[in-house]
């Protein structure tokens, strides 16, 4: 979701239900399923162009896509020499990504649904952990699930991440609960690559993308880009 304006345009995190404060009696997965059934798809089902810009350098190996979607991240990889797993919470959204996976042929992409506030990855056993606009308007441990991912990341591995930085332009009085979700990227470079003798921050800046409105103005994203190389 920068470099490819195609995809830039079309894929449309920052939508309207993600303005909406979430329905307080549904659980994450009541309220993720939700979503996701409620639309044949969501998302563009494309990868994000910041991600392929990034991981394209990067020698294929094994992969998890936390908080996956319908797993255009993960076909992506998987089409580009990755063993990649999707994990997301909504069975709708991973099965979405699995049927795709099958029309494509591509065996090397694997989903399943996840809660990763409850998830224990095995240490050192991924080349690559990536998360893009993993970030929701219910309930999640963000940090502390991204604090487990990277204890998963062997030696020379990377942990990416790809986040609103703000709300997007045409939101004019954006809501305390949008705004609670954007992302530091400094900040979370301070707290995710640690021990810091662990950790080479290879990127960690804010990056603007054109985007469309939902009223069809143009306008535009603000994404906050982490690349942690393990050393
Ligand atoms: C904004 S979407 C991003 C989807 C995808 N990465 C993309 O770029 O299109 C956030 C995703 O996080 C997932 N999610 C939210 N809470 C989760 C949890 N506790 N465990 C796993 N996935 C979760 C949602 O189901 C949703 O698919």
């Amino acid at each position: 979701m920068t470099g490819h304006p195609q995809h830039a345009v079309e894929h449309q995190h920052g939508d309207t239900a993600e303005y909406r404060a979430a329905e307080p009696s549904l659980s994450p997965v009541e309220h993720w399923e939700q979503r996701y059934s409620g639309l044949e798809r969501i998302w563009s089902g494309k990868v994000n162009a910041t991600l392929a810009d990034v991981v394209g350098e990067f020698e294929p190996g094994t992969s998890i896509d936390l908080g996956c979607g319908e797993g255009g991240d993960v076909l992506w990889l998987a089409e580009h020499g990755w063993q990649a797993r999707g994990l997301d919470i909504s069975e709708t959204a991973v099965g979405r990504g699995r049927a795709e996976a099958a029309e494509r042929g591509l065996e090397q992409a694997t989903f399943a649904a996840t809660d990763l506030d409850a998830w224990q990855p095995e240490p050192d056993s991924v080349d690559l952990v990536t998360a893009s606009f993993f970030q929701s308007e219910v309930a999640l441990e963000r940090r502390e699930i991204l604090r487990r991912a990277a204890s998963a990341i062997r030696p020379g591995g990377h942990l990416v991440t790809i986040s609103h930085a703000a709300p997007p332009s045409w939101a004019d009085h954006p809501p305390a609960h949008l705004i609670e979700r954007m992302i530091d990227v400094r900040t979370e470079a301070e707290q995710l690559a640690r021990p810091v003798e662990d950790w080479a921050v290879e990127v960690a800046e804010e990056r603007r993308r054109p985007a469309v409105s939902p009223d069809g103005a143009p306008g535009e994203h603000v994404d906050a880009v982490l690349v942690l190389r393990r050393r």
